[in-house]
């Protein structure tokens, strides 16, 4: 049965073509009973969501993929309604893995293909977790024949700066069409956004909820967004909570994001966010809290070849 009452949400073109929708349902969880991400997969397709975000990294592919086959055998949706983004590890850098991981990927997930298979991050690890230096643009190589095996429809990256975006369009065949990375209230990341936009190349904001996330109570501290009053007082005047102020944020800036929540109540709030508009003002108001802050600095990576920040 279709659920009449779920809002319809909004897609962002690709540059080729294809349309993802502007809010899609993040799936990391540190620690999570697996049945979990099933439930939230869902309960995140009851609620409207269309657009499913994991990676192999999460180590959910196979509950993700029961949550959606599950959703697609009640006939609530078909699979061409639906967009589905995984990613390839720093450890399948080389061409010839990038190709396997992802035929892994398909497996666990009990699906064909995927709509959107990103590079989790620009640099890479050998079996020992030490740097392999693959140059990116090898991975990219096993990027491009993942789409033309069929087995991704759309490839791109997560985690690249500017200079590495500029390097990949210079060499690559097929363009990525997205670059995922942290963008919230508290890291606006403007320029990048910017850059993206120039290159055709969709940003895609992860963590978009920043500092209100309660998963990463390590980062809570400087919590702007959870406790500043205009932010709260803002959100009000809307009938809205912080998360879904700061989720229309994004979205009114052209950034599809992607948060996640295991609880219903959030699941459903976190979508409903296409009543109402900021003013410009306001939109300038939410930009003030940038303090450049990263949730997700990715220090275990530092030291590595091509690490972006
Ligand atoms: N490419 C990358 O390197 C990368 C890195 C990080 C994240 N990601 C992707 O982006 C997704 C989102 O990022 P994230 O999980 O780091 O952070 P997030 O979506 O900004 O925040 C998630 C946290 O916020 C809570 N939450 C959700 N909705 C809420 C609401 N309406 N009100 C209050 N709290 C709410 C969730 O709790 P409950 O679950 O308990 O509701 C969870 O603890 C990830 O799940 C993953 O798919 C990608």
């Amino acid at each position: 049965m279709r659920n009449i009452m779920a809002p319809k949400v909004p897609s962002v073109k690709l540059s080729n073509g294809r349309e993802m929708p502007i809010v899609g349902l993040g799936t990391y969880a540190r620690q999570a009973e697996p049945s979990q991400f099933r439930q939230a997969v869902e309960w995140g397709i009851e609620a409207g969501y269309r657009h499913i975000d994991t990676a192999s990294f999460y180590g959910n592919e196979v509950q993700v993929g029961e949550g959606i086959n599950n959703k697609i055998k009640e006939g609530l949706v078909t699979r061409d309604e639906l967009f589905v983004t995984t990613k390839v590890w720093n450890d399948c850098h080389a061409e010839a893995a990038v190709v396997e991981s992802l035929k892994e990927s398909l497996a666990r997930f009990k699906l064909d293909y995927v709509d959107l298979y990103l590079i989790h991050w620009p640099c890479s690890v050998n079996e020992k977790g030490e740097d392999a230096a693959i140059d990116y643009l090898e991975t990219w190589k096993g990027m491009e024949q993942t789409v033309n095996l069929g087995l991704a429809k759309s490839i791109g990256v997560a985690n690249f700066n500017e200079e590495q975006l500029d390097r990949l369009l210079k060499h690559c065949t097929i363009k990525p069409v997205a670059n995922q990375f942290e963008v919230n209230p508290t890291l606006t990341q403007h320029k990048l956004v910017d850059h993206c936009k120039k290159l055709s190349v969709v940003p895609v904001a992860y963590t978009p909820l920043g500092l209100i996330s309660e998963a990463r109570p390590e980062f809570i501290g400087i919590d702007v967004i959870k406790t500043d009053e205009k932010f709260g007082e803002l959100a009000k005047k809307y009938g809205k909570t912080r998360a879904q102020l700061a989720l229309r944020y994004l979205i009114q800036r052209g950034i599809p994001a992607i948060p996640k929540s295991f609880t219903k109540s959030r699941i459903e709030e976190n979508l409903n966010i296409f009543d109402f508009e900021l003013t410009e003002e306001e939109m300038k108001l939410v930009d003030s809290f940038n303090i450049d802050h990263r949730c997700v600095p990715a220090t275990a990576l530092k030291n590595l070849t091509y690490y972006p920040f």
